[in-house]
C-alpha cells in the first residue's frame, strides 16, 4: 500500500447539495489516535502485536511505513487487521531515508518521542500543512532527555533529530494542553531508566497511558484536586505484546452524526463508537444544544467505553456557550460544531480554542472564512470563534470553500452543504483520506448527495 500525501495528488473538488433524509447505520472507521499508538508501541515491543480495526487512512499508513523504516516488521493481514513484530524499547534502527509523515502531526510528534532516547539520527518531513506546524513543543521537552533537534526556523519540518545516548528521566509540566506532547515525552521516557513524570494542568486524551499499561509498563495516573493529572512512567520496562481492538473514532463519527441532526427526516446510528471521557466533549455539547442524540447499548470494547450513537433530525438546536475547559476533550470537533451551530437558533460561543490555530490549518480562520462565504455571521478572536446561528433551513450556502489540506475542514463544509439552501463545494476533498477514507461512500449510503463537479 503506498502512501500519497494530499499535496502529491491533483485537487479533488467535491460538492454537497441539500439531500436526505439520511438514514441507516454509519460504520465508522478505527480511531486515529489509538491506531498510531498501536503501531508505535507494537514496534517498541519484542514479539507479535496484533491489531484489529486499525484505521487505514493516510496518516496511519505513514506511521506504519515509518515503523518499518525504524526496523519493525509491520504487515497487513486483512481489512484493518495488522501484525507488528517489534524491536523492543531502545531497539529502533537508524532509518536509511527521510521519514515522511504526510499530513500527520500525531504521527511525527509521537515518532520523534519514541526515537528520542535511542542514539540514532532521523530526518522527518511531511506535506505543506505539516511543514508549517510547530514542532518546538515536542523537541524542547525531548531536548531535556538529551535529544538534539535541528529544524527550520520556528522548529518546523524538515527536522533532524539525534536521539540521546544514556538518557535520564525527565519531569515535565505541559505548557499546552496537548496529548501529542504528553505522549512524545512518555514514549521517550520508555528508554530512560527511572521515573519520567508528566504533569498536565488540563487532562487530554489518555490513550497512550491506557495502552502503555496494556503492554505491561508501570504507569500511574494521579488526579490532583484542581483537575490536573500527574502521570508517572517507570522507564525501561519489558513490554509484552498484546492484541488490540481499535475502537471506532468519535472524531470521525461526529460528521455523519452532525449531518443527521441538520438534515430533515434523518435517523442515523453509528455503532460501537468510543466514548472515552477524554474524547466525548462534543457529544456532551450536542446534548446541551438540544440534539436528539442517544447513546444506546453502552458497553466496553477493547478497554474503551463505547456506545451506539443514534442521531435524529433536530430542528430546534440552540446555540450554546462551550466551556473552555471542555476544549481538550473535543478539540478536533470544533470545525463540525461550528458548521452545526450555523443551523442552531442563537449564538454559539467557543472560547479557549487557540490550539485550533496550529492544527492541520488555522481552523478558526478556515471555519470563519468558509462560514462567511456561506452566508453565516461569525466573529473571532485569537482564541475564540462565535457563530450566529440561522436556525434549521436558514443557511444560504452557495459557496466554494477552501479545505486548506485539512480533512476536518473539508468534511465540515460538506456536512453543512447537505442542509444549506444552495450547493456547497469544497475545493479539494482529497485530505479526507488522511482520517476517513470511506467518508463520501458512507455518506452517500445514508442518502447524502456528494458529487464531483462536472466541469473538472
Ligand atoms: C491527538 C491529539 C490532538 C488532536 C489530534 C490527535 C493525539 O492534538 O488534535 O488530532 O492522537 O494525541 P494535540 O495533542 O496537539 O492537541
Amino acid at each position: 500500500m503506498t502512501v500519497q500525501s494530499p499535496t502529491d495528488a491533483a485537487p479533488q473538488p467535491l460538492r454537497a447539495r441539500a439531500s436526505g433524509p439520511l438514514r441507516g447505520a454509519a460504520p465508522i472507521p478505527g480511531d486515529k489516535s489509538v491506531s498510531h499508538r498501536a503501531l508505535i508501541l507494537g514496534a517498541m515491543t519484542v514479539g507479535e502485536t496484533r491489531i484489529a480495526g486499525l484505521l487505514e487512512g493516510e496518516d496511519v499508513l505513514a506511521t506504519a511505513a515509518a515503523m518499518r523504516a525504524f526496523g519493525a516488521d509491520v504487515t497487513r493481514e486483512g481489512e484493518g487487521r495488522w501484525r507488528v513484530r517489534g524491536v523492543g524499547v531502545g531497539g529502533f534502527a537508524e532509518p536509511s531515508d527521510v521519514i515522511d509523515c504526510g499530513n500527520s502531526g500525531t504521527g511525527v510528534r509521537l515518532i520523534m518521542g519514541a526515537m528520542a532516547t535511542t542514539p540514532i539520527c532521523a530526518t522527518f518531513t511531511g506535506d505543506a500543512s505539516l511543514r508549517s506546524r510547530p514542532m518546538g513543543r515536542v523537541t524542547k521537552p525531548l531536548a531535556r532527555f538529551g535529544a538534539q533537534a535541528h529544524g527550520r526556523s520556528g522548529g518546523r519540518l524538515p527536522l533532524t533529530l539525534v536521539g540521546a545516548r544514556d538518557a535520564g528521566p525527565v519531569e515535565h509540566r505541559l505548557e499546552v494542553a496537548s496529548a501529542q506532547v504528553k505522549s512524545a515525552i512518555l514514549l521517550a521516557g520508555l528508554n530512560a531508566p527511572g521515573r519520567t513524570v508528566v504533569i498536565e494542568p488540563t487532562p487530554t486524551r489518555d490513550h497512550t497511558e491506557r495502552m502503555l499499561a496494556g503492554f505491561g509498563a508501570q504507569v500511574e495516573v494521579e488526579a490532583e484536586p484542581g483537575g490536573a493529572r500527574v502521570i508517572r512512567l517507570t522507564g525501561q520496562p519489558d513490554l509484552a505484546p498484546v492484541s488490540i481492538a481499535v475502537p471506532r473514532d468519535p472524531s470521525s463519527a461526529a460528521f455523519p452524526i452532525a449531518a443527521a441532526l441538520i438534515v430533515e427526516g434523518s435517523d442515523v446510528t453509528a455503532p460501537g463508537v468510543s466514548l472515552n471521557p477524554t474524547r466525548a466533549g462534543f457529544y456532551e455539547t450536542l446534548r446541551e444544544m438540544g440534539a436528539a442524540l442517544t447513546f444506546e447499548n453502552p458497553r466496553t470494547e477493547g478497554g474503551e467505553p463505547v456506545a451506539d450513537l443514534r442521531a435524529r433530525f433536530s430542528p430546534n438546536l440552540r446555540g450554546v456557550e462551550v466551556p473552555p475547559e471542555r476544549a481538550a476533550s473535543m478539540i478536533d470537533e470544533y470545525p463540525v460544531l461550528a458548521a452545526l451551530a450555523a443551523f442552531a437558533e442563537g449564538v454559539t460561543h467557543m472560547p479557549g480554542v487557540h490550539e485550533l490555530r496550529v492544527k492541520e490549518c488555522d481552523r478558526i480562520d478556515a471555519m470563519a472564512r468558509g462560514l462567511e462565504a456561506c452566508g453565516v455571521r461569525v466573529a473571532e478572536t485569537r482564541d475564540s470563534l462565535t457563530v450566529h446561528g440561522l436556525g434549521a433551513g436558514g443557511v444560504p450556502g452557495g459557496a466554494t470553500v477552501a479545505s486548506r489540506l485539512d480533512h476536518r475542514i473539508a468534511m465540515s463544509f460538506l456536512v453543512l452543504g447537505l442542509a444549506a439552501r444552495a450547493v456547497v463545494t469544497v475545493d479539494d476533498a482529497s485530505p479526507i483520506a488522511t482520517s476517513f477514507p470511506g467518508f463520501a461512500p458512507l455518506m452517500r449510503g445514508l442518502g447524502a448527495t456528494l458529487e464531483a463537479p462536472a466541469n473538472r
